[in-house]
């Protein structure tokens, strides 16, 4: 991959500014140095002094790690807490009436809630869900537009004990269902519409298209929020307005206290089966985690304005829109819309016009504002921004170094933030005013995050070699199992062959540089990282060959140069080999259902014909060579083992 090779000839380093070293939560080398000595000295008690701190417990914990049934480790056990209070009542006394939300739409109004509004508003909704019977334990599928309502959504199900499971709003229907029915969801929250860059999106359709499909049979009620207010179908059995339903409830609702490790959310993300996989987060350690990253990567300070641009059906939204900042008493900004609506612009606007400090987003959107005006951002009024972030993918340097010029005004420190849905928060990721920069490096493993780069059997590669990137010691906000799969848990992750075990697998390779260093290079499995979004190659596949036409597919990667990685699709289809305008209609075909099956983010940039796949004579298909295809590489490898070496010059048109 060109960012590969690129992040290989890196030698520039930043320092982090003495100013901004001055101010920092931890401050300095050696402050995070100590931090490090003092997780290693202590590990338990290093988490437990924190845990103490920064989480407002309702019954305190005595024990902090239990290790006694691994990988399926428990922190702070005995601790009861609500996430909700965390997040909301411990902060009315002394900000209550702070901004917690402004809330920018698609079309540009702007409305605020402090946090006493925020209380009342989760409050409220905590008691609708439950005079609909919702009880701890159960599960609330989330399936909104981005919005306050979405947190409120979250934070009403903390509230009351109730697991959500929040769906992209960009998935389809079919995938809904798969995700409603795995999870044994009891409600389903929706808004008629989504509004987007200016179109609508038609979620409650899409809601009861899920539904309409069947098996369905755990969903008792349907919330519907009025975003647009557009005519959609209405089943006055199962359906629920959020206004009607919180009408009247009262303003407080008492929360229900939680162990620690009663899960606190689903959340569904791609492996390498074409099954999506439940990773389910406890509520303690969840939260310690979204905490201290706040406080030592994004080195939060009350008088922040933070702003995250993830969706919250993702898991930055999670971490860093409807948990993290609130838990601090921050005041965060909530966009609905696009980057790029109604001009490319929009990021720069909303920065200039609420003054956002910390501002945190994906490379792939860097690469496309870039693209759409490198010098747009010097026509707005950058000067409040204070830290920049990137997460999701590798970021090129070319990306980095212009963030960090033209966005950052060579002020702003970067924190490229390595984490994946299963640690629950950032993992290796500089602390700004301690750890020097590199352009494309996620830099040094955060304090008491024991992340290395074995082989294949664990053992740690000489530094400058490529490996496995691994966490060798169990940390409080990492998953604790697979919703309904422990087994598939304990196999993806803590794979046997791996020191026995012992190891968290990420599911990256990574490799370190002479100052230790980590530069990720990208999957070891086969999932994609498509615009930030994580996909499945064999959902992608799945969602193909159940077209009627197909009879076979592959799906690799290869590079792109907005989206970080493109979908290439092989098919065979059960008639002859497509040609012309013929090939080109099934193409559209094919995009348009591979959009119905999973979500408009997971339709093929590409899709080839062929009579038949590369095989090995036991099979298999030959993945790396069709990767080789269709970067366009030669092909250097060995293909005496191809039953049917004519296919590849098929394999290599583009229709
Ligand atoms: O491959 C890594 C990549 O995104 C994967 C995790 O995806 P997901 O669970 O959807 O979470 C994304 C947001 C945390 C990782 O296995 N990834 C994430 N952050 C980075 C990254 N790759 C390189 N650099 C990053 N900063």
């Amino acid at each position: 991959m060109a960012t590969i090779e690129s992040v290989l000839t890196e030698t520039r380093v930043f320092q982090p500014s003495e100013a901004f070293v001055k101010q920092a939560n931890v401050s300095g080398m050696e402050a995070y140095q100590a931090l490090c000595r003092e997780a290693e000295q202590d590990y338990q008690e290093f988490w437990a002094r924190r845990a103490r701190e920064y989480v407002s417990w309702h019954k305190p914990f005595t024990r902090v790690l239990d290790e006694s049934n691994a990988p399926f480790f428990r922190w702070f056990d005995d601790g009861e807490l609500n996430v909700s209070y965390n997040c909301l009542d411990r902060h009315l006394a002394s900000r209550g009436e702070k901004t917690a939300i402004i809330f920018e739409t698609d079309d540009g109004q702007v409305s605020r809630l402090t946090y006493r509004e925020l209380y009342v508003e989760v409050c409220r909704f905590a008691n609708g869900l439950k005079s609909l019977g919702v009880a701890k334990g159960d599960r609330v599928v989330i399936y909104m537009p981005m919005g306050p309502q979405a947190v409120i959504a979250m934070q009403a199900c903390a509230r009351i004990g109730a697991i959500h499971s929040v769906v992209f709003g960009g998935f389809s229907a079919k995938s809904l269902h798969e995700r409603v029915i795995d999870a044994g969801a009891k409600v389903i929250v929706t808004a008629d519409e989504g509004l987007r860059g200016g179109k609508a999106v038609r979620l409650k359709d899409a809601v009861d298209e899920a539904l309409g499909l069947g098996g369905c049979d755990t969903v008792e009620k349907v919330v519907v929020l009025r975003r647009t207010g557009n005519a959609i179908a209405w089943n006055g059995a199962r359906d629920v307005w959020w206004h009607a339903l919180i009408e009247g409830q009262p303003e407080s609702c008492e929360p229900v206290w939680v162990n620690a490790e009663d899960p606190l959310f689903i959340l569904y993300t791609s492996g390498s089966t074409g099954k999506p996989k439940g990773v389910q987060h406890a509520a303690g350690g969840y939260l310690l985690g979204a905490i201290l990253s706040m406080l030592w990567v994004f080195d939060y300070k009350d008088s922040d304005i933070y702003w995250c641009t993830a969706d919250v059906g993702w898991i930055t939204g999670h971490t860093y829109v409807a948990y993290g900042p609130l838990a601090l008493g921050a005041t965060i900004l909530v966009f609905e819309g696009v980057p790029t609506h109604p001009h490319p612009g929009r990021f720069w606007e909303l920065i200039q016009k609420h003054k956002v400090t910390t501002f945190y987003t994906a490379p792939t959107a860097i690469r496309s504002l870039i693209k759409l005006g490198a010098d747009l951002p010097k026509q707005y009024d950058l000067s409040s921004l204070r830290l920049l972030g990137t997460v999701g993918e590798p970021i090129n340097p070319e990306a980095w170094m212009w963030y960090h010029e033209v966005v950052g005004q060579s002020r702003c420190p970067i924190v490229d933030t390595w984490w994946q849905t299963e640690t629950g928060s950032n993992m290796i990721a500089p602390l700004p005013g301690a750890i020097p920069t590199k352009p494309g490096s996620c830099t040094l493993p955060l304090p008491g995050i024991a992340a290395d780069i074995v082989d294949e059997h664990g053992h740690a590669v000489p530094q400058g070699q490529g490996g496995f990137l691994v966490i060798k010691r169990p940390f409080p906000s990492q998953l604790r199992t697979l919703w309904g799969d422990p087994a598939r848990f304990k196999k993806a992750y803590f794979p046997e062959d791996i020191a026995g075990g012992k190891y968290y697998l990420a599911g990256d390779s990574a490799h370190r540089d002479q100052d230790g260093y980590f530069w990720i290079m990208g999957r070891i499995d086969d999932v994609l990282n498509v615009s930030g979004h994580r996909l499945g190659t064999m959902e992608i596949e799945s969602a193909l060959v159940a077209h009627p036409l197909v009879a076979e597919a592959a799906v690799v990667g290869k590079p792109h140069e907005i989206k970080g990685e493109a979908i290439v699709a092989f098919v065979v289809l059960r008639g002859a080999r497509p040609a012309g305008e013929e090939a080109k209609q099934i193409v559209a075909e094919l995009r348009e259902w591979v959009g119905k099956e999973i979500g408009p983010i997971a339709k093929p940039d590409e899709i080839r014909f062929g009579d038949n796949l590369p095989k090995t004579r036991s099979g298999k298909i030959m993945r790396r060579l069709l990767r080789a295809i269709a970067k366009g590489e030669e092909i250097t490898q060995d293909v005496s083992t191809l039953e049917n070496p004519a296919i590849l010059d098929q394999l290599r048109e583009v229709v």
